[in-house]
């Protein structure tokens, strides 16, 4: 759901009801169709930019074809806040693609302590952040948050405690500057944020989207108008690489999925044959409970035993012992990727014969070992890969 607000409390309101009505889940619900295109409220701003603004909002939110553009792309600015997760961040981005600053607030210390993370300490590590990160964007850029455009908030899916601490400042600073605000859906910015790096992805693509959350193939065909061909069933991916990194003794300060591709580096990926997620289903669907079940076992099978003792303590047989599981099941979590997006370009390319791109973000993307293995897929099928770069694939402003 992808909802375009401005800064007048009535439109706002949209934002506070998704806000309440979400508020007894952890998690947003997934809107279904996957996106649906925004929505828009008068604008009753005295900003000089807004009327200016409005062509290019329609034309980047909501799936219409901008109708006059009374302002050249670089000259719109906007401030993205994104809070969804466990990081605080913003960004301020020109109109025409152009990253003019770029700042995250990790939480990796809280997420090694709790080991994940737990909404309320998010939130409130959230509220000490959120000042300082968003003020950093905008000296960083050179602006002052009179000289923006428009605020943009992620407004879900994700963690309602934690969107509401973006969503609130985004406010503030619109209420305060008489800026539009634009509501950001999480995943629709994970799939768009290719389109700043790579100036000649067009419409229609597919796109693999890999978080800590989700497990998404959809059929980009235009602004605003998506296609989903698969979801996960249960868990992401990004949750089975959080949860055998845990298992695993890794230091979760890195972060659960880079500590396990560094480890999985010095592994043999085919000394556990962990079977391949749902290769009976002739799908696009995801699953891997299944394959965390599997490591968990093998770990128990293992006796490798990583309370107070993590890696960094193991000896050399413990370590190629977790070092082999990582591998392993690195190996099969990708695979299953693979199996997927095979299927996946079959059926876009069935319904938008003119697609030539495989776009594949969020934080799980970031992964080389990901990488490498997909662009495989794509090469043997005449598309072509469009990674944005680790900064970008995961939570950002
Ligand atoms: O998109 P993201 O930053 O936040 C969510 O929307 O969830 O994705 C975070 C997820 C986490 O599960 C994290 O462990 C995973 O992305 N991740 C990785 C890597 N970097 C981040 N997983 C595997 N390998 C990586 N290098
Ligand atoms: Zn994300």
């Amino acid at each position: 759901m992808a909802f375009l607000l401005f800064s007048s409390p009535l439109p706002f309101s949209r934002v506070a009801l998704l806000l309440k009505l979400s508020s007894h889940r952890s998690w947003f619900p997934n809107p279904s169709p996957f996106f649906t295109r925004c929505r828009r409220s008068p604008s009753h701003s005295l900003n000089p930019h807004h009327s200016q603004l409005k062509s290019f909002c329609n034309a980047s939110s909501s799936g219409l074809k901008p109708v006059a553009w009374s302002m050249a792309r670089e000259d719109v600015v906007i401030l993205g806040i994104e809070t969804s997760c466990d990081d605080t961040a913003a960004a301020v981005v020109r109109g025409n693609g152009e990253i003019l600053s770029q700042v995250v607030s990790s939480q990796a210390d809280l997420l090694a302590r709790y080991g994940g993370v737990a909404p309320k300490m998010a939130e409130e590590a959230h509220i000490v952040a959120i000042d300082k990160v968003v003020q950093q964007a905008l000296d960083n850029a050179n602006l002052a948050a009179q000289d923006l455009s428009a605020v943009a908030a992620t407004i879900g899916p994700g963690l309602s405690l934690c969107l509401r601490v973006g969503v609130c400042k985004a406010r503030r600073i619109a209420g305060m500057h008489n800026l539009p605000i634009v509501g950001i859906h999480h995943m629709e910015a994970h799939a768009l944020v290719a389109r700043l790096v790579e100036k000649d992805l067009h419409f229609p693509f597919l796109a693999l989207l890999i978080s800590g959350g989700h497990n998404l193939l959809i059929l980009a065909r235009d602004l605003g108008h998506y296609v989903q061909l698969g979801t996960t069933i249960d868990d992401a991916i990004g949750e089975a690489y959080d949860k055998t990194a845990r298992w695993l003794g890794l230091d979760m300060k890195k972060g659960g999925g880079p500590a396990l591709e560094e480890l999985a580096r010095e592994g043999d990926a085919d000394s556990i044959k962990f079977s391949i997620p749902m290769r009976q289903h002739k799908d696009c669907n995801f699953s891997y409970a299944g394959l965390k079940t599997q490591v968990r076992l093998a770990i128990e099978s293992r006796k490798i035993c990583t309370e107070n003792n993590p890696i960094s303590s193991a000896n050399q047989d413990d370590r190629s012992s977790r070092a082999d599981i990582a591998a392993s099941f690195q190996r099969v979590a990708v695979l299953h990727l693979e199996d997927r997006c095979q299927r996946a370009i079959e059926w876009a390319l069935k319904i938008e014969p003119s697609i030539n791109s495989l776009v594949v973000s969020g934080g799980v993307a970031s992964n080389q070992y990901v990488r490498t293995r997909l662009s495989h897929v794509v090469n043997n099928s005449g598309l072509r890969l469009v990674c944005p770069p680790p900064s970008l694939c995961t939570d950002n402003g």
